[in-house]
């Protein structure tokens, strides 16, 4: 790493932007030597997505300049970034779910051979640039087709194949396992010994001792300090939130109401089977009335296939075994069958499946509501304002302004408004994906006091996630699922390790 009075790689100095009447970034110095891994971190809503945003043309900053190798550059798109070796995996991927794998990561630079596409030496190199960084993923596959997991790993691959000076990540290994993160993390590491800078952005504070060389927080459009990466996390969140945090996980309750889910050998086979497409193949499992329920797993152990196919979008197929809502047997084939049942879902696909970007806050929060009454159930305009700012307050989604695009809020903003339009729904058994991919820890905590107080009030809750400490802080019981199959069941406060093992345990493999 270069050290001392020399250039550094990247200088950004006094970027202001703001969007309307709100201030996102107030004049931000941020620098980034060669060959370093520079962790930026901060709330929801701090500035980062858009600090980087300016840096790689996605966004013009109002005021500020930014420096590479003390050269004055502004890149007027991301292709021009790209073209000077400033690559970014945008925290919201921007691949194209039509196309393949193979076509992705070509996009803009296809090879050709006598001037013609050569499909076969585009596939060769995807599968070989896959390999080098060691995942395993289909490389004809449409993207649309992959799990959030996978799709985050097509993006760094094609982020790599750009970044020769700099690598912008943002929340990259939001829906990765740990195995996964470790791997990641020694591809970043080889990455930056050849000398390319690269800017980690997460919310996942155990992560930075591991990776950062530095960190600087944001708040508010600010720089508010920088620490070294050993610092104790509770100086790191001393200075992102800037308050001190109470407990992170609310304490459970204990007391359990009839099964709101139960699920004895079930399997359930798609019409046409997709490849990647994990389907439940042996799940027996229950959930009960106050209940929050954990599902653990590697990726492609089938956790996000089993809630959507719950929710009853899984495409056309069938149950077999006994499937029971509210201990009666539900037929769960269509979502408006299983919503009838009152199962609701977080998908942890918040863009595909979960909000419209373009309507109001909420627009997006009542949806859920007036499809639950009836889809011609007339309410009040003053009605829908009333439950949308009280979700908005029970969530803390900030800016609170349900007049705003969706798509104008922070990540973990637009994750708090796709859970809290499905609790408006009233669910008796809520189905959660990664429910707090991408929030910040202040807002971790308020999430899991939101799902407490749900279970309080009675509803089942079965929560997939690939953060381990999340799940062993917030569940009652603890389910592990690989390869599609319920193999193990621990209580609340297990080991991560033992859990874990179980998980990590060879899987059958076979697609039966
Ligand atoms: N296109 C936009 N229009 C209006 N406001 C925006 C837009 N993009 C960002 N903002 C606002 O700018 C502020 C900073 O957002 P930004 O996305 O940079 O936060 P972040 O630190 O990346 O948060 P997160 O951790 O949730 O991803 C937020 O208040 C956000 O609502
Ligand atoms: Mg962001």
């Amino acid at each position: 790493m270069n050290t001392g009075s020399q250039t550094p790689l990247l200088a950004m100095r006094g970027i202001v932007k703001s969007f309307g009447g709100a201030q996102a970034l107030r004049g931000v110095d941020f620098d980034l030597e060669s060959g370093e891994i520079h962790a930026l971190l901060g709330e929801n809503g701090a500035g980062k997505s858009t600090l980087m945003n300016v840096l790689s043309g996605v966004i013009a900053p109002d005021q500020g300049e930014i420096r590479i190798d003390g050269a004055a550059v502004r890149f007027t798109d991301p292709r021009a970034a790209q073209a000077a070796g400033v690559a970014t995996i945008f925290q919201e991927l921007d691949l194209v779910p039509s196309l393949d794998v193979t076509a992705n990561l070509f996009l803009g630079r296809e090879l050709t051979r006598a001037g013609v596409l050569d499909g076969g030496a585009m596939r060769r190199a995807a599968r070989a640039r896959l390999d080098e960084i060691g995942f395993d993923v289909d490389v004809d596959q449409p993207v649309g087709e992959l799990s959030v997991g996978r799709r985050q790993i097509v993006a760094i691959a094609k982020a790599l194949t750009y970044a020769s000076r700099i690598l912008v990540m943002d929340e990259p290994t939001a829906a990765l396992t740990a195995a996964e993160v470790q791997r990641l993390f020694h591809v970043m590491r080889e990455i930056a010994r050849r000398g390319v800078g690269i800017v980690y952005i997460s919310h996942r504070l155990e992560e930075v001792p591991r990776v950062a060389d530095r960190v600087t927080v944001l708040r508010d459009g600010r720089i508010a300090g920088t620490a070294p990466p050993t610092a104790p996390q509770s100086d790191l969140v001393a200075l992102l939130v800037g308050r001190p945090l109470t407990e992170l996980y609310p304490r459970r309750s204990g007391a359990f109401g009839r099964r709101v889910l139960n699920l004895e050998r079930a399997a359930w086979r798609p019409r046409r089977p997709r490849a990647g497409w994990r389907a439940p193949r042996e799940v027996s499992l229950d959930v009960r009335a106050g209940e929050v329920v954990g599902l653990a797993g590697l990726m492609g152990a089938g956790r996000t296939e089993l809630l959507s196919v719950l929710y009853g979008a899984g495409g056309p197929g069938a149950w077999s075994g006994r499937v029971e809502v509210e201990e009666r047997p539900a037929r769960l084939t269509s979502i408006p069958e299983a919503r009838r049942a009152g199962v609701a879902f977080v998908s942890d696909d918040r863009r595909g499946a979960g909000l419209m970007l373009r309507d109001s806050v909420e627009r997006n929060l009542v949806a859920s509501v007036l499809r639950r009454v009836s889809p011609f159930f007339l309410m009040s305009q003053v009605r829908q304002a009333r439950l949308a700012r009280q979700a908005i307050k029970a969530f803390d989604v900030r800016p609170p302004r349900p007049e705003l695009a969706v798509g104008a809020l922070s990540g973990g903003n637009q994750q708090k408004v796709a859970l809290a339009k499905e609790v408006l729904g009233e669910p008796r058994l809520l189905l959660l994906d990664e429910p707090t991919r991408g929030v910040d820890v202040g807002a971790k905590g308020e999430i899991y006091a939101r799902i407490r107080e749900l279970a309080a009030q009675g509803v089942g809750i079965l929560v997939a996630s690939s953060e381990m400490p999340e799940l062993i802080g917030l569940c009652d019981r603890i389910i592990v699922l690989r390869g599609g199959r319920t193999v193990a069941e621990f209580p609340a406060g297990a080991a991560e390790d033992d859990i874990l093992a179980v998980a990590e345990s060879s899987q059958d493999d076979s697609d039966e």
